[in-house]
């Protein structure tokens, strides 16, 4: 059975265990309800660590006081054995006063990058995400993060963020894991009713043809973000949070794809906020 702690303590006791033996460790940060896009991530770093944590934590200082703390899913028998035939070894799985003490003062605070896309609508988020992933990095202190870029600007971010404050770790990037149809996988997509789940197709469908623009050639940007914008007004379940298309480094706005750029969309389905994106490489451009 893997190993699963609750106690900031025991995971730094078995990890400081691991480093004496000179292994290799990997930290895959999630907040449960684990599908096969974390499952992705988890055998990654298995391939590259002698030995992976999954921390296993809804995180609340991420959600807004109207966002969905309370209701999202959590499932740790269901989490445990998918971290096990995906090649973990422990579950950090602490309640929320062992992260945060009620008297804390100190948190991590980000600037630019997450005023842009989804902090616009979500403007607590990205330092919530920024404080928690700190204190992971600095309970586990990992040799490697595992990320997805399904959560593109939280990827960026975290990048910046290691940059920033030294973090002595390699944050890794892994590829978005998709349903047949194409939706993205998330542990939101149950909150879908099955009518919602089928109009949820229209984000892979309006980014497809996006993506298709690009590789025939388009650089406008406005042309690009209309042509998606109009394909998800087509779904009338769907409402659209915003369509970017915007600079890979700064996130910001610009006219014309002249170099690494992120396609980004965040799109309501019912009451559910889903999110996906494509990245266009300088190499894809010539
Ligand atoms: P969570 O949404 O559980 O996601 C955990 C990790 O799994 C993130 O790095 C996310 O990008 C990745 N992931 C989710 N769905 C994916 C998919 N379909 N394909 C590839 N990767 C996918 O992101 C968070 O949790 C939190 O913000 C966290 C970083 C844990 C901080 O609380």
């Amino acid at each position: 059975m893997i190993k699963i702690c609750k106690t900031i303590s025991s995971v730094r006791n078995q990890v400081m265990e691991w480093k004496r033996q000179g292994l290799t460790v990997g930290l895959v940060p999630t907040m449960g309800f684990l599908h096969e896009g974390h499952q992705s991530l988890i055998i990654r770093a298995a391939a590259e660590n002698d030995r992976v944590v999954v921390s296993d934590f809804v995180n609340p200082t991420q959600f807004a006081p109207n966002e969905d703390f309370a209701s999202y899913p959590r499932d740790l028998k269901h989490d445990a054995t998918l971290c096990e035939a995906a090649g973990a070894h422990l579950i950090f799985h602490p309640e929320v006063e062992e992260m945060y003490d009620q008297d804390r003062t100190t948190a991590v605070h980000m600037t630019q990058l997450n005023n842009e896309l989804c902090g616009k609508s979500r403007p607590i988020h990205f330092d919530g995400v920024c404080t928690v992933v700190s204190k992971l990095f600095n309970i586990v202190q990992p040799h490697r993060g595992y990320f997805g870029e399904k959560d593109a600007q939280q990827l960026m971010i975290i990048r910046r963020m290691v940059r920033d404050l030294n973090f002595p770790i390699e944050v890794v990037g892994c590829p978005i894991i998709r349903e047949e149809d194409g939706l993205a996988k998330s542990s939101r997509n149950t909150y879908l009713s099955a009518e919602e789940r089928v109009a949820a197709r229209v984000l892979h469908r309006a980014l497809t043809y996006g993506e298709e623009l690009v590789r025939n050639g388009e650089r406008r940007v406005p042309v690009i973000t209309n042509s998606i914008r109009t394909i998800l007004e087509e779904e009338p379940l769907a409402s659209i949070d915003y369509v970017e298309l915007v600079d890979a480094n700064s996130l910001q706005k610009m006219d014309c794809i002249t170099g690494a750029a992120l396609c980004a969309i965040a799109v309501i389905i019912g009451k559910t906020r889903l999110i996906d994106n494509f990245f266009i490489a300088p190499e894809e451009l010539q």
